[in-house]
């Protein structure tokens, strides 16, 4: 299979990283070509647009960080419909809202290129060992013909519905993710404050029914304040903003993810966007004082 990767970010490089252990033929595309070099030792070919990308593979992975992003590389200058020929899929991993991703299909196929939504649940560690969950909106057909490339970084696989629906499940996903974060992160903070060891919290939290994978696998490195990102707290925000537009246009009245979404921009505004969005708990830290 002649896989492309657009996007070699925290997940996208992951991504690769995993495609090329599992044999596929792949070439890749990053704005800034440095982040995709290392990927070469592992046998990836670096292209010099996302025309040349498309004009080389079966499937184009886009995995870059938001609606404008995916808009820049796929309808751009030597853009992704640059390079379009017989069978081309484009498969949309970034995490943007359905209604973006919708029009963003209706364009692709305008120029006759098949679109699906393909976000995915887990970071680059779970990239690298295929065992991540993909969503995927949009044609049956061409879900079945790239499965293989879809089943190779995902443990599970789902096919939601019609293009935009996938994107619309991954948002109601990432709302739990940040939420979640917040929460484990006021607990640490209050059994802190309250002289209280925050890793005791956590073994005690996670002998209960209310033990989550986050308390057990972040947990202890958010007691310790270790916060190296495997998703950067300001691309969660960008997630906010989508989840909170999307609940505007499709009518659900959603204040916990109006509530999250002002804390994580507020964490961002004091410059915390670079850390893992887990680090919502040093911002907590900081204006506790
Ligand atoms: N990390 C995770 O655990 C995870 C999990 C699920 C979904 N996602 C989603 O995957 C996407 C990428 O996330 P990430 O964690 O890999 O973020 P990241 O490390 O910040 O990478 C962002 C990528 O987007 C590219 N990019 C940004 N703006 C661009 C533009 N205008 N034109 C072209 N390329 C542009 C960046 O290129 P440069 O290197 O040139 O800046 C980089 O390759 C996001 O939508 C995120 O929500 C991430």
């Amino acid at each position: 299979m002649k896989v492309g990767l657009i996007g070699t970010g925290l997940l996208g490089a992951a991504v690769a990283t995993r495609l090329l252990k599992c044999g596929h033929t792949l070439t890749i595309y990053n704005r800034t070509r440095s982040k995709a070099e290392p990927l070469k030792n592992l046998g990836a070919e670096i292209a010099g647009s996302p025309k040349e990308v498309a004009a080389r593979s079966d499937i184009v992975i886009i995995i870059v960080k938001d609606a404008a992003a995916v808009e820049s590389v796929a309808f751009g200058k030597n853009g992704i419909v640059d390079g379009i020929h017989e069978g081309l899929v484009v498969a949309d991993m970034s995490t943007i809202s359905p209604i973006a991703s919708k029009k963003t299909s209706e364009r692709f196929l305008e120029n006759r290129i098949i679109m699906l939504d393909t976000p995915v649940m887990g970071g680059p560690a779970l990239a690298e060992k295929g065992g991540l969950v993909v969503m995927v909106g949009g044609e049956k057909k061409s879900y079945e013909r790239f499965r293989q490339v879809f089943e190779a970084i995902g443990e599970k696989t789902f096919l939601i519905g019609p293009n935009g629906s996938a994107h619309a499940m991954k948002l109601a996903m990432n709302l739990q993710i940040s939420v979640l974060a917040l929460s484990i992160s006021e607990g640490l903070l209050l059994a802190k404050k309250s002289g209280l060891d925050p890793l005791l919290f956590l073994e005690v939290l996670n002998s209960t029914y209310f033990k989550t994978g986050m308390s057990q696998n972040k947990g202890p490195k958010m007691a310790r304040g270790v916060f190296e990102p495997s998703f950067f707290l300001e691309v969660m925000y960008k997630d906010l903003e989508e989840i909170e537009n999307t609940a505007k246009a499709y009518g659900a009245n959603l204040p916990l993810a109006r509530l999250a979404r002002e804390l994580y921009q507020n964490a961002v505004n004091a410059g915390f966007g670079k850390i893992d969005y887990t680090g919502i708990l040093a911002y907590l830290e900081k204006i506790s004082g």
